[in-house]
């Protein structure tokens, strides 16, 4: 046999086999899958091709000169997802627990600048105990040469971070960056300090998977977009996330056949909205009434679930929905809500994915707490993130626009392009008790039946200003719909404005307020 086919056949093998079959076998038991067998998942069958597979790390500091593993613990290179070109890199912790190299950041800087410069979207798998502490300040500027690729390529090509095992300190900002986080439950921990430092600093206690855990950044800290019940489930979604993407910046996501008939008339609709304005009702169900084959994928589903945020098709063409949500919370924005939403805005808007809004906001919430927690600054994200947008914007009012958030929810006013309300909107300042609170507070003090007095100004106001009407007469509603032909006119204003050109004035960029 030929010398040299032989040893580089034993060179790849040996590079397959990672930290080796104990370490391989550790790494099952813990209910995770190795770095190979993920990329296995993750991409077409037999379409990975492998880069840079014999680098090994260049120290030689405690020890570690005689241990060397080729590819030194992070798998890279490229293939497809559904035949679209996607690049990869997995980090595997079998070989010294996955902790980061000057040469193993080397190598995934080298598929990230592949990526930005043929357009194609970034997956990291991620399962790594961090900076490699035998290389000390090296690998601490691997993580930065990382960190700084990432942001130069954010809004050029997509970028998918799942973290699928410890992601920990430094580490965390690249995965942080990057457009979505996927966290697999039990298995996966994100945090800038551990369980023992905080206890020594704060005397808190707390365990890895309260802290970090993929629950925990899905519900509490907003951290995460997705939370899988394992491995397998979070490559599944990884994929279907993928779908709605465009390859870049350059491009459109992809369309798919579509065989739901668009001008579907959705009967559900009529009396979705209940007659009592305070009565909730569940906005993912209009969603699912108007979008393709009732299939919403969803973003962020556990969090400031006051509004909703996802993916969907519209005739086959991905759209990315915003939308309040009245039964949680009556649908307010808070500082939570409107950090989500302004991000998922601005994101459609960097991969040219035209935004669909469905509004029934009562405004922002009251309190101390939100004002105090800068509610001022971060309402004013969303609104940002919806005026400097220039993908097609079409907004369906179904019922409650009060007051500022009806402006800053893709109102006509703020560039939106095709407005549409429902009979049962309400577009006004406040809401009818409110206003008659303020502008007949004269007259209900004076009134010999109060409460009959208000009742009747308050029907009378409702009856004038509570209505589309008169936002319909400004030409701030471009048309009154009946809410079953929703898909049908949503679908058309999408079509008339798949060409839309809008350019905002060239400038180094914006100053969104942070
Ligand atoms: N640098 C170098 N080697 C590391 C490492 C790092 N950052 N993190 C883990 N390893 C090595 C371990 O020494 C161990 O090697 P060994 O099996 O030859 O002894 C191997 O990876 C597996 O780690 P282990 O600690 O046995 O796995 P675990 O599942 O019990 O714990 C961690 C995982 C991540 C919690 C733990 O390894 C850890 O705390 N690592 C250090 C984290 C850190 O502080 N990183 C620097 C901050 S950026």
């Amino acid at each position: 046999k030929d010398p040299l086919r032989a040893r580089l056949e034993k060179m790849e093998k040996q590079a397959e086999l990672g930290g080796g079959a104990d370490r391989i076998a550790k790494q099952h038991e813990a209910g995770k899958l190795t770095a190979r067998e993920r990329i296995d998942l993750l991409l077409d069958p037999g379409s990975f091709c492998e880069l840079d597979k014999f680098v090994t790390h260049r120290s030689s500091e405690f020890g570690m000169g005689d241990k060397k593993i080729p590819g030194d613990g992070v798998v890279t290179g490229y293939g497809t997802v559904e035949g679209r070109k996607i690049f990869v890199f997995a980090q595997d912790f079998t070989v010294f627990g996955g902790s980061l190299s000057g040469a193993y950041a080397q190598k995934i800087c080298k598929i990230m600048d592949l990526a930005t410069r043929v357009g194609a979207p970034v997956i990291g798998l991620n399962d790594s105990g961090g900076a490699r502490i035998q290389e000390g300040v090296e690998s601490l500027a691997g993580y930065a040469d990382i960190f700084v690729r990432n942001t130069l390529a954010s809004g050029v090509v997509p970028q998918i971070s799942l973290i699928m095992g410890p992601c920990a300190g430094g580490a965390v900002y690249s995965p942080a960056i990057t457009d979505f986080i996927m966290m697999v439950k039990d298995t996966s921990y994100m945090f800038i300090t551990g369980p023992d430092v905080i206890k020594t600093v704060t005397h808190e206690e707390v365990s890895k998977e309260a802290l970090g855990g993929a629950v925990t950044h899905n519900q509490k800290s907003g951290v995460a977009h997705f939370a899988a019940e394992n491995e397998q489930a979070a490559i599944v979604m990884t994929r279907e996330l993928l779908s709605f993407l465009p390859s870049n910046n350059q491009e459109e996501a992809p369309v798919q056949p579509c065989e739901d008939d668009p001008f579907r008339a959705e009967e559900s609709l009529k009396t979705i909205v209940p007659s009592n304005p305070n009565k909730p009702y569940d906005i993912k169900e209009v969603i699912k009434a108007v979008v393709d084959d009732k299939h919403f994928f969803e973003v962020q589903e556990h969090f400031a679930k006051n509004i909703v945020i996802g993916f969907a098709r519209m005739n086959g063409r991905s759209v990315g929905v915003v939308a309040n949500q009245p039964a949680v919370l009556a649908g307010v924005l808070d500082i939570d809500a409107s950090i989500k939403a302004a991000r998922f805005v601005r994101f459609c808007d960097c991969f040219n994915i035209p935004l669909v809004t469905l509004v029934d906001v009562p405004g922002f919430l009251p309190g101390t707490d939100q004002e105090w927690g800068g509610i001022i600054t971060h309402g004013a994200k969303l609104l940002y993130a919806y005026a400097e947008a220039t993908v097609p914007k079409v907004t369906v009012i179904t019922r409650k626009a009060y007051g500022g958030a009806y402006d800053v929810m893709a109102s006509k006013h703020i560039r939106a392009d095709m407005n549409f309300a429902w009979p049962t909107a309400e577009i006004a300042v406040m809401g009818p008790e409110g206003a008659v609170n303020i502008i007949f507070r004269n007259e209900l003090l004076k009134a010999k039946d109060a409460a009959a007095e208000r009742t009747r100004l308050t029907a009378e106001y409702r009856e004038k200003f509570a209505t589309p009407f008169k936002a319909a007469e400004l030409g701030y509603i471009d048309e009154i719909i009946r809410p079953e032909e929703t898909r049908a006119k949503l679908i058309r204003a999408l079509e008339l404005l798949k060409d839309k050109r809008q350019e905002n004035l060239p400038r180094k960029h914006g100053n969104i307020p942070l």
